[in-house]
């Protein structure tokens, strides 16, 4: 991804979900917060004169999972630095649904986007090799009403996550693939995050660690009431989590799968996607 967020200026790090932080302070896992949702309606955006995606709009509806799928240069990280703010699009509108209140995205800093409850795993997990896990962690800690709750959240970042507990001390450079991806998620936890998107997780993953880090995620879900937009290019592990999908190609939403079983059946899928 060309024009990936450096971690400094990464929506993952400057939004850490307050994991203890309670729905009043738009904590992970805020008992009796409603799930939120997000909306995108035509949006177009490119770099210069490249056009990365032309009319995408996709809906996720509360407390769900939806896959966003297709292959190498189709859109998929564009769209997630436009729903943070990294990259405004020259059409449409992104809106975000947290507690009841309509959140237009467009314009917004991605600060204040990580402040509404929205958090980015970012493609490649971006995080500082040279600093530990737990000095990651806190990084993500930056959203305003994720900073008083700093101990309570690592604590939970750590129950969910034992790993990097035991690992709290290591520098985030010499973990594993798959202990990186996790840490990359408990990042993004840090800004108790209600909606969470996640670019790739599956990339540099030995399959085991795919299947793995998918069942997390999913996990993270319901454990945090979170809403999920994840972009994948591994089609079948991204489905098993996922209640519904979009499949994009060049830019564009080729095809809405409502259900997995709709997206895995669909003849245009096959062709398009897994050149079936
Ligand atoms: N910073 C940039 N400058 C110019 N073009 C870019 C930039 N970033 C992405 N693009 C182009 O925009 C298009 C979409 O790229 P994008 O990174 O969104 O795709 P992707 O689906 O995330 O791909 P991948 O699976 O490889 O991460 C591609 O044609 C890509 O070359
Ligand atoms: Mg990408």
């Amino acid at each position: 991804m060309a024009n990936s967020p450096g971690l400094p200026n990464s929506p993952g790090l400057a939004s850490a979900p307050g994991l203890a932080n309670g729905p009043a302070a738009n904590g992970v896992g805020a008992s009796g917060a409603a799930p939120s949702s997000l909306t995108v309606t035509g949006v177009d955006a490119g770099y210069g004169s490249v056009r990365a995606l032309e009319g995408v709009s996709l809906a996720v509806s509360p407390g769900q999972t939806v896959a966003l799928l297709g292959t190498n240069g189709n859109g998929k990280s564009t769209l997630m630095k436009c729903i943070m703010g990294m990259l405004r699009p020259s059409a449409g509108a992104i809106q975000a649904e947290i507690d009841g209140k309509t959140h237009d995205l467009v314009g917004r800093t991605t600060e204040e986007i990580v402040d509404l409850g929205i958090s980015l795993v970012p493609e490649g997990r971006r995080l500082f090799p040279k600093l530990t896990v737990e000095e990651n962690l806190l990084l993500g800690a930056f959203r305003r009403s994720a900073r008083s709750a700093i101990e309570q959240n690592l604590d939970s970042c750590y129950s969910t996550f034992p790993v990097l507990r035991e690992r709290r001390r290591q520098l985030a450079g010499s973990m594993s693939g798959g202990e990186q991806q996790m840490l990359a998620l408990g990042r993004a936890l840090m800004s108790c995050p209600r909606i969470l998107l996640v670019d790739e997780p599956s990339v540099g993953l030995a399959p085991i660690l795919v299947s793995r880090t998918i069942d997390k995620i999913q996990e993270l879900k319901e454990k945090f009431r979170l809403t999920v937009l994840m972009a994948e290019q591994n089609f079948n592990q991204a489905v098993r989590i996922a209640d519904c999908g979009y499949v994009i190609v060049h830019g564009r939403i080729a095809f809405e799968g409502t259900s997995a079983e709709e997206l895995n059946n669909n003849e245009l899928v096959r062709k398009f996607y897994l050149g079936l």
